[in-house]
């Protein structure tokens, strides 16, 4: 049984001011085996963060089935942690009590387990010595380093991340996918990873899966071969490019039709278009603002209705 079962998955947006049904995903069917990283990269306004959001219990799905473990996804539960793409901790606790924050939520604060837990998240994510400052006092990079140790903290059964690293630059950026994939080689937690990045997605993962231009769907799957541990140098290599030269060529053929669509639907354009286009080539691309306007409001939310608010990457 493969850990995460998502079949025949579609999804609808009522859109409130014309009451009009949008299908952002449509009979998305994919499996997630256990200590797999998986990503899914599309063009922009495909439907990855419905995916992920469906994924994590946030929206309902039309049809279809979710299942982890077996058990059908409903609701946020605590098999899952999100990490957002933006570096959102609570300001006034230190790294150490930020970290320490989910395990609180789960009444584990005073457990000697749970102390032994945060050092050594602390030491995994590379951030000895920073336990007692405060995230002002850290760079977006290791205040996504918190992020990503407040979600492994709660030992969930699926990691979700959607685009954790689109806030930092492009140095950054590399430094911290290496970091990542260190940390996944460490816990090997099951991963669904959604970037805009082509060469982000393929050095991190054991499959790439490409979606269509909306409605979502999987347009193609894409196992990649390469051996672990991978050094950054890999994205040299001339299969790694082979790869990228695939995946850039699915996404350029979709992001084409998109634009099509678009013109034959008088000029209703996506801001993000050029975000579509830009993946290739291992280029890094700044998130979108209508995605940071849906995303924040929907992780804040998801705290306040636990009674607190909180960090973005959520915990439960
Ligand atoms: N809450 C919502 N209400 C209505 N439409 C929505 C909502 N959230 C997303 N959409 C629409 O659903 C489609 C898929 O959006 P989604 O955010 O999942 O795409 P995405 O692939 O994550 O895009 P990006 O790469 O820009 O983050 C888009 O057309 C978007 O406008
Ligand atoms: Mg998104």
């Amino acid at each position: 049984m493969a850990k995460l079962e998502a079949s025949g998955v579609t999804v609808e947006y009522v859109m409130p001011r014309n009451g009009e049904h949008l299908v952002a995903l449509q009979n998305v069917s994919l499996e997630i085996e256990e200590g797999e990283f998986v990503s899914i990269v599309g063009p922009s306004g495909c439907g990855k963060t419905t995916f992920l959001n469906a994924v994590d219990g946030l929206i309902p799905i039309k049809s279809g089935r979710i299942r982890l473990n077996g058990r059908e996804v409903k609701r946020p539960g605590r098999d899952r942690a999100v990490v957002f793409q933006s570096p959102s901790l609570l300001p006034w606790r230190t790294v150490r009590d930020n970290i320490l924050y989910g395990l609180e939520l789960q009444g584990r604060k005073h457990e000697e387990q749970s102390r032994e837990i945060v050092e050594r998240l602390i030491e995994v994510v590379g951030l000895s010595g920073f336990e007692h400052v405060y995230p002002s006092q850290l760079s977006g990079g290791m205040q996504q380093k918190v992020n990503l140790a407040c979600a492994l903290a709660v030992d969930p059964e699926l990691l979700l991340l959607d685009e954790p690293f689109a806030s930092l630059d492009a140095q950054t950026r590399e430094l911290m996918q290496e970091e990542l994939l260190k940390i996944w080689e460490a816990t090997r937690k099951t991963a669904l990873f959604i970037t805009h990045a082509i060469d982000e997605a393929i050095y991190l993962s054991n499959r790439v899966v490409v979606f269509a231009a909306r409605p979502g769907r999987v347009r193609e799957v894409v196992n990649i071969d390469l051996p672990r541990p991978r050094p950054l140098s890999l994205k040299r290599d001339p299969k790694f490019l082979a790869y990228a030269d695939h995946i850039w060529a699915l996404i350029y053929d979709e992001g084409r039709k998109q634009q099509a669509n678009r013109g034959n639907n008088n000029g209703n354009s996506h801001s993000n278009r050029e975000r579509a286009l830009s993946g290739g080539g291992g280029a890094t691309t700044k998130p979108g603002r209508s995605t940071l306007r849906r995303l924040l409001p929907a992780a804040f939310r998801k705290l306040r209705d636990r009674g607190a608010s909180g960090p973005v990457a959520v915990v439960r």
